[in-house]
């Protein structure tokens, strides 16, 4: 029985076969199980005899099906990883090939120049509390800019008791309530200098305007600060990401309701071939909004406002994209076209780098 049941298991194809063999042998009714509850109904000395052969065999048995098992499993998987091989030196398919984005490629591009400025990339949610879309911005309720923003109003919130609006969210107009996030998470007495790139919404489409599109918000909160800081800081950003020293700028009294006092930044540009390129003084053209951060915003963002100052700016990505790679209608950018994609997206591959050119 002994030899029967070795040559059984080194038989086995494969681990079911072996399974089936263990149960015929081990199992509740095996032929081994059997024999072992033999022994109960034997006399002493049978048993002395009987015993240490019956435990020997299940012994045997056990340490044949284990080894058989272990070579069966090494088959089964070399089996596998020789089935599921894939040629990585195969060339992809063209269309499948991905490029990135020039929007992905602006904001890289846009935290590695301020990463060298000592700024860190700050965000906050694209479905927007009202309070930090208008009201901590000193846009109250009845404020004309809220019209101006053509806002995308989610339902409110009411307390079915008495009918009270209790959450009012928006999708968020522009990236400045990441100003006030921002300055809740410093805690209102540790400076601060962020970034915060990201998606904004407004209820407009045309060539040069599309339903959701990119800003980046720019925040320094310190002692001291002043409209000089913004001037220069915003030069040098400029400097780095057109990577020219020809860059111009023009500080143009405007109005927004969280900056005192506020102003338009235009850049110079000259005009070649027929097209206007960033850099020169032909010409100027508004870029960003900008200011220094009103006191009603350094108070909601937890700051006192006769010891902090700080500057803010705004600025459209996909605008700084148009402007240094030269595209010119801004539908295109969200249309996934991948003709468009193959020609103005970046290899994976082209990280902006400060050795590669795009610090400041
Ligand atoms: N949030 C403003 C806009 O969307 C831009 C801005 C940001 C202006 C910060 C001043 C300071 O138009």
């Amino acid at each position: 029985m002994r030899d029967h049941m070795l040559t059984a298991i080194d038989a086995a194809a494969g681990l079911e076969a072996l399974d089936a063999v263990r149960i015929e042998a081990l199992g509740k009714q095996g032929r081994v199980t059997q024999l072992l509850k033999t022994l109960g109904g034997m006399t002493a000395e049978e048993r002395q005899e009987q015993g240490p052969r019956i435990n020997g065999l299940r012994e045997a048995v056990a340490t044949a099906i284990a080894s058989r098992k272990a070579v069966l499993e090494t088959v089964a998987l070399d089996m596998r990883l020789a089935s599921e091989t894939i040629d990585l030196t195969l060339p992809a398919d063209a269309p499948l090939a991905g490029t990135i984005h020039p929007v992905s490629q602006v904001m890289d591009e846009l935290a590695e120049i301020f990463a060298d400025l000592g700024f860190a990339v700050a965000t906050g949610p694209e479905i927007e509390d009202d309070w930090y879309n208008f009201t901590a911005l000193n846009i109250p309720e009845t404020h004309p800019a809220r019209a101006m923003h053509d806002t995308f109003y989610f339902p409110d919130e009411v307390d079915p008791g008495t009918g009270a609006v209790t959450k009012r969210t928006v999708l968020r107009t522009h990236t400045s309530p990441v100003q006030i996030r921002a300055m809740q998470a410093a805690g209102g007495n540790t400076p601060i200098r962020i970034i915060a790139p990201g998606r904004t919404y407004r209820s407009d489409s045309d060539a040069t305007h599309t339903p959701m599109f990119h800003q980046v918000e720019g925040l320094v909160i310190d002692k001291g600060i002043t409209l000089g800081h913004l001037k220069w800081t915003l030069e040098t950003f400029l400097k780095a990401y057109f990577e020219r020293d020809d860059i111009v700028l023009r500080l143009r009294p405007s109005y927004f309701p969280f900056t005192e006092p506020s102003a338009e930044i235009d850049v110079g540009y000259s005009v070649v071939k027929g097209k206007r390129v960033i850099g020169g003084a032909d010409g100027w053209m508004e870029v960003l909004g900008s200011g220094m951060v009103h006191r009603t915003v350094l108070e909601a963002g937890g700051y006192d406002p006769d010891v902090w100052q700080g500057f803010a700016f705004g600025c459209g990505i996909d605008r700084l994209a148009m402007l240094k790679y030269g595209m010119d209608d801004l539908r295109a950018f969200f249309d996934g076209d991948v003709r468009w994609l193959k020609h103005y997206g970046f290899s994976s591959l082209d990280v902006p780098t400060l050795s590669g050119g795009v610090g400041a």
